[in-house]
């Protein structure tokens, strides 16, 4: 008899208390944050959403792992280790560690990129895109055309725009030094890129010389999709469709915080040796000696083990079911989001749900602040406060306005999702009553992560 209820698959070994505040403390704790929910202490928040970035529980085997990690500073056993686990993965020949995602992408773009040049991708990541406007270069998104409409159903809207990426190439020859493609798809809702399209890609960015790069933070959510919805991968490992993924490109940047199932950690991968050795050398300049790279022999132990676990189809079932659980709730309660759920994430779409809100009021962002306030829930904007900052200081409006609940992996169980789906439902009751917020402290770059701000209305967001 196959039973049909998805059980989380581990039981619990240790546990963290969380703490319960009443809705004073919260609106206390949100003003003095400077209504800014990464300003908040964590023993603030009782269901932590903000991001699914180094938050989840490792392993037994991860911790057993720690304790053997090689902490010299060169030719660690704890890098062998870890460069074996992702060259299976991957295949590819250079595997450089790195703090975490980002100093990959600095590491990559600065070895790379020069001022004027384009980076096509789906749609840049936060920091990939600040790390290459940092560089004088132009971060461009091309996904399809569904990837912007949060109710219609696609089963692979990371998708990229083939016949955009084609024209892009043929019109800016000489100043396209790399094409990206970013699984799943963070920015544009955590959607998944078919193997078709991934394999679409690589043709095209090769036919025009150029190299491709997988931005590889959920590689393993990513092939999980494609098994349950590609032709001809239902029978297929997730480790297999992995490796089939990293086949056609030609390197990879990483955040190990998301599927590498480790609290810190990341790599940039290549096959080219002269990239590579320029690469390395920037890489001792920022981050350590190439076998290092900026994490403890631990960490490595931690991320080689995790990267294999991340592709444990009992793990990645229950996974993707939480989520998916979660969106079945919201669509009973009528509370829109993008459709289908993502990987790691559901995205709330504030500008249906709060359509009384102008997007200079940021609706998405008071969304967040009223989560907040009314269950304790920390989420985090995707919208004109993160994207809305043009590189010449203008402002526009974010393609969407989104709240994104990202759920650390192994770390919450049903009855959290069953809590998070009542406050939702109320919220939603108390939508038309929510009000904006407007900026009145903004850093230059990576605004979201600092700037502080203010009800529009009295001091008063319900
Ligand atoms: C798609 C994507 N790329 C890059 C990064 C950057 O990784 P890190 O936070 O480890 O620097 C993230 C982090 O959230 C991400 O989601």
């Amino acid at each position: 008899m196959e039973f049909n209820t998805i059980i989380e698959p581990f039981r619990i070994k240790t546990v963290e208390p969380i703490r319960r505040t009443t809705r004073a403390q919260r609106e206390e704790a949100i003003k003095e944050a400077g209504y800014n929910p990464f300003l908040l202490k964590a023993e603030d928040v009782l269901i932590d959403l903000l991001t699914d970035s180094g938050t989840g529980a490792m392993s037994s085997r991860q911790w057993a792992g720690m304790m053997v990690g090689d902490e010299s500073y060169a030719g660690a056993r704890s890098f062998y280790k870890f460069e074996a686990a992702v060259k299976r993965i991957t295949g590819f020949k250079h595997v450089l560690p790195t703090h975490q995602g980002r100093a990959a992408e600095r590491i990559l773009f600065g070895s790379a990129l020069k001022p004027g040049d384009i980076v096509p991708n789906n749609t840049h990541f936060d920091t990939t895109r600040a790390n290459i406007e940092y560089r004088g270069a132009i971060a461009l998104d091309i996904p399809i055309a569904e990837a912007h409409q949060p109710n219609v159903y696609h089963p692979f809207k990371g998708n990229m725009d083939l016949e955009r990426l084609e024209q892009t190439l043929r019109e800016h020859s000489g100043h396209v030094p790399m094409v990206m493609v970013t699984v799943t798809n963070n920015s544009g809702g955590g959607q998944p890129v078919s193997m078709a399209n991934i394999r679409g890609i690589s043709e095209i960015a090769h036919r025009y010389g150029i190299p491709f790069f997988i931005d590889a933070c959920r590689f393993a959510e990513n092939a999980w999709f494609i098994k349950m919805r590609e032709e001809g991968y239902a029978d297929k490992s997730p480790m297999e469709i992995a490796q089939e993924m990293f086949e056609y490109a030609d390197g990879a940047t990483m955040s190990a915080k998301k599927d590498g199932m480790a609290n810190i950690g990341g790599f940039l991968a290549m096959n080219d040796d002269e990239l590579a050795q320029r690469c390395k050398n920037m890489e001792i300049l920022g981050e350590g000696f190439p076998t290092y790279g900026g994490l403890a022999g631990y960490d490595l132990e931690a991320i080689a083990i995790g990267l294999e676990e991340a592709l444990n189809p009992d793990y990645l079932r229950y996974r993707i079911r939480s989520i998916e659980y979660l969106g079945e709730r919201m669509k009973r309660a009528g509370i829109p989001f993008i459709e289908p759920t993502g990987g790691h994430a559901v995205y709330i779409d504030a500008r249906r749900l709060l359509p009384h809100i102008p997007w200079n009021e940021y609706p998405a962002w008071a969304l967040s602040l009223v989560m907040y306030i009314e269950g304790g829930i920390r989420s985090v904007e995707i919208g004109s406060v993160m994207f809305g900052r043009q590189p010449d200081g203008s402002e526009k409006p974010a393609a969407m306005e989104l709240v994104r609940m990202a759920f650390p992996r192994r770390m919450y169980t049903q009855s959290h999702v069953d809590y998070l789906a009542e406050v939702l439902d109320y919220i939603k009751e108390i939508s038309p009553r929510i009000r904006g917020v407007r900026m009145v402290e903004e850093p230059p770059v990576l605004r979201h992560f600092t700037a502080r701000f203010e009800p529009t209305h009295d001091g008063l967001l319900v």
